[in-house]
């Protein structure tokens, strides 16, 4: 991976590379803010064989059983699977007649009943799996879901049967999910105390879903794996993707750039922009600090945010994912009539118009004041997206610490919840209740 930010115009000063470099190494000594979630630095490092083995197995076991298995779960309990299934498989593998593997859909990620009615109706033509994953285990959007897809299960395969076709990632010990996969007898994966959601894709809550989808996890782990060693602490500054990153963007922020927009001219990494707003978002953006992270997909958004972008308010910076070589090859052909007059770029692969793109667009974006990092990654594969994930994770932590706040809590997620509850009447809430009541 390169990490390219020529195109930003920046010198990193030694006061800002020396601040990364002890950035790094707060997250490896643990003696920084949030240190008990720090589980996630040596995580790739410290999976083994025989881990994987148990993921694969229990996988293979749904697998076996059901040619559709619902992943339930919000936040870090979703993004990370969602992300990679999506940069990895053919996004039209359902237009296909043959099914090489079940096909894996999201459900707990919102509360729209039109959503979970439209999925549990297309359900009953399946042989059905579910994969309920929740750290805290008390979560109310996947809570609710788990609740209507186990009932719809037990109708249908029975009490027994339906324990043989659901699998649960959570706590340990605490949580009402424990409680309830102890007592159903569910097989249960457990998400270590110190790491946190958004930082978790490669515990079993990413790599479980990814595994029944049939993504080679050896080889996504193998990748972070080698990001891991890339980045670690003692690693010089030139040679650290992640301590480069996280410097320059911190940089441009105290420069006036506020908001990140990480784009891609590959369709398939857009949820992995989702995945890396919640990384950055949830790390970040506390005490009246830290960057916006937004997202594009290019060149669709081109042609919806891309006059924004080039001619709007100037707090904007850019940072691209850059896919040096697609998996297959597609040449423009040449046309006798030419009415579209496109044969000027006949014999080209499509590949190399996108290239012309990513490149035309951000010289213009530069030229309208809009800072360009690229990071360049050689293909997508399994290899190449785990080392992706784990250089955002790093990152994220560095640049979090450089910022001066605790990058791995979140207490501002909570208070939506208290206001739910309160309307919701839910006891205990009573006081509550009256007052945001009062306000309505
Ligand atoms: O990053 C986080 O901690 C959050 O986004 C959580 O992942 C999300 O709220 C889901 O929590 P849980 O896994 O406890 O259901």
């Amino acid at each position: 991976m390169k990490v390219d930010y020529a195109k930003t115009g920046l010198e990193i000063s030694a006061e800002m590379k020396a601040k990364a470099l002890a950035a790094n190494a707060l997250l490896h000594s643990g003696e920084g803010k949030g240190n008990d979630f720090l589980g996630w630095v040596k995580l790739p490092s410290s999976i083994d064989d025989e881990a994987l083995s148990v993921i694969e197995a229990a996988a293979a076991k749904l697998r076996e059983k059901c040619d559709l298995v619902i992943c339930i779960g919000i936040g870090g309990s979703y993004l990370g699977a969602k992300a990679v299934l999506e940069a990895m498989a053919n996004p039209f593998q359902l237009l296909k007649k043959k099914q090489e593997h079940p096909t894996v859909v999201f459900a707990g990620q919102n509360i729209s009943e039109d959503y979970i009615y439209n999925l549990m109706e297309a359900a009953q033509e399946h042989e059905v799996g579910a994969i309920v994953i929740s750290k805290s285990g008390t979560t109310t959007e996947p809570a609710i879901a788990f609740r209507i897809i186990k009932a719809a299960l037990e109708a249908r395969y029975g009490k027994a049967g339906a324990a043989e076709r659901i699998a649960a990632v959570t706590d340990k010990a605490r949580g009402a999910l424990k409680t309830l996969a102890t007592n159903e007898g569910y097989p249960t994966f457990v998400i270590p105390d110190d790491v946190g959601g958004r930082f978790s894709v490669l515990t079993p809550v990413g790599l479980l879903p990814l595994a029944v989808a049939g993504v080679d996890i050896r080889a996504l782990v193998k990748g972070a794996q080698q990001m891991e060693a890339a980045t670690a602490e003692g690693v010089a500054f030139e040679e650290n993707p992640a301590a480069i990153y996280a410097a320059v963007r911190n940089l441009l922020y105290a420069d006036g750039k506020k908001i990140e927009i990480l784009g891609s001219y590959e369709p398939q990494l857009q949820y992995i922009n989702e995945w890396w707003k919640q990384l950055y978002g949830e790390s970040e953006g506390k005490e009246g600090k830290g960057i916006f992270p937004a997202s594009v997909t290019l060149t669709a958004d081109l042609h919806s945010m891309g006059q924004y972008i080039q001619e709007g308010e100037r707090t904007l910076f850019e940072t691209i994912i850059s896919v040096a070589e697609p998996k297959h090859k597609v040449i423009v052909e040449a046309d006798e009539e030419n009415l579209d007059g496109l044969n000027f770029m006949a014999g080209k692969r499509i590949s190399e118009v996108n290239r012309m793109a990513e490149l035309g667009v951000q010289l213009a974006h530069v030229d309208g004041g809009v800072p360009n990092i690229r990071i360049e990654i050689p293909t997508i594969n399994e290899e190449t997206i785990g080392g992706l994930l784990y250089f955002f994770e790093k990152a994220c932590g560095i640049s979090g610490y450089i910022l001066g706040v605790n990058p791995f809590d979140q207490p501002g997620v909570e208070a939506y919840k208290k206001n739910m509850f309160a309307l919701l009447d839910k006891p205990g809430y009573e006081e509550a209740s009256k007052a945001i009541k009062a306000r309505l």
